[in-house]
């Protein structure tokens, strides 16, 4: 038996957890492992590929990134703009069942958001024995209770917070940090609450400038001159604006402005010295923490067991402490979002968190 890998979409730590699961499990069944490089586009003949055995995926758990590259773009982008869902085209479909066929490839580990794992589902409809393994550090596929990749994020927001407490204490400031989160805030909403922020501004709750100034205003009033605010970039603004940066026609708008945005406002309405600054890549970077690799790998192993099973179409999720398995489209019709009457949401307004909502 011989089963290819690819990683697709942005890349996410703990994708080399991953790869070092399904070969290992795969070796262990005397099955040989094909990465395909760059994502979907390394299925393009003559297929763009490196054999993968245990001694090439040693030591590879602790690096972030991933050994086999990605991309977001190129011939296999089957969600564009806001996350409207597009056709991969039958060619490029029946080029990558060529290469599959070629390389006698009996089954396909595809690792994605929901954006790679809809263009894994099209091409399991075409014939291709698909098993999906949820990636993303957003942690917003409802299919699964937790993707690795969104600990090592969140914990890179807590790390910045904690860095800039100290400069807003020094200078009486507000500080702003816009962190990921394109539909959901969960990177927001657990980076601010282990890292102390005051108010924290997500996707799913649409909150006023005004409000958010208010809690600024209290906190000067009770004696606390800083406050720390974080914001998820697909935060958007009272009228329903979105921030993007470009994008859209080749893939998914990229998102980003609001902190900026929100920093101004909040110097506007209250005349706080305001700093804003955006996270970026760095919670998307780096080493993942050890929950994610143990996670990754936990995933890449039930991968090549369920194709062992014969389970395609399906992917693996991680419920009540177990990994099992789901269909992929029950994973990428439905986002997990943040409840704004939830428990986590709940908890954190009665330590006196604002979400700018009242
Ligand atoms: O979906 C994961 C994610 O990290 C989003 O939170 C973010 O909007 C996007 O990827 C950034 O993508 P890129 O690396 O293309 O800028």
């Amino acid at each position: 038996m011989r089963i290819g890998i690819l990683n697709s979409g942005g890349d996410c730590p703990g994708l080399n957890a991953v790869i070092h699961g399904v070969v290992g499990a795969a070796s262990t069944l005397g099955w040989e492992v094909v990465g395909f490089r760059d994502g979907f586009e390394g299925l393009l003949p003559p297929g763009d590929y490196m054999m993968l055995d245990p001694e090439r995926t040693v030591g590879i758990m602790k690096l972030g990134g991933t050994i086999l590259g990605t991309t977001n773009k190129g011939h296999f982008v089957a969600k564009v703009g806001e996350g409207n869902v597009a056709k991969v085209p039958d060619e490029i479909i029946n080029k990558a069942k060529g290469t599959l066929r070629h390389l006698e490839i009996g089954a396909l580990i595809v690792v994605g958001g929901d954006g790679s794992l809809t263009t894994g589902m099209q091409l399991c409809e075409a014939g291709i024995p698909v098993i999906g393994v949820p990636k993303t550090i957003d942690n917003d596929l409802s299919a699964t209770a937790y993707t690795f990749g969104f600990d090592s994020a969140y914990s890179a927001v807590v790390d910045a917070l904690d860095r800039l407490h100290t400069t807003a204490e020094s200078h009486k400031r507000a500080m702003v940090l816009e962190v990921m989160g394109r539909h959901a805030g969960w990177i927001a909403l657990y980076g601010g609450m282990a890292g102390g922020a005051d108010v924290i501004l997500l996707p799913e709750i649409p909150f006023q400038m005004e409000h958010v100034a208010n809690a600024i205003r209290k906190r000067d009033a009770a004696g606390h001159h800083s406050t720390l605010v974080v914001v998820a970039e697909g935060a958007r603004l009272e009228e329903g604006t979105l921030l993007t940066k470009g994008g859209g026609e080749a893939g998914e708008v990229r998102l980003g402005g609001v902190g900026d945005h929100v920093a101004k406002q909040i110097e506007k309405l209250t005349g706080k010295e305001t700093r804003s600054c955006t996270l970026g890549h760095l919670q998307r970077g780096g080493a993942p923490t050890a929950l994610d690799r143990i996670l990754g790998m936990r995933f890449g192993v039930k991968a090549v067991h369920l194709i062992a099973e014969g389970k395609f179409g399906r992917m693996v999720s991680y419920q009540q402490y177990q990994v099992g398995d789901v269909a992929i489209e029950e994973a990428v019709n439905k986002l997990r979002l943040v409840s704004k009457d939830g428990d986590v949401v709940r908890a954190a307004r009665s330590v006196g968190i604002s979400f700018g909502d009242s």
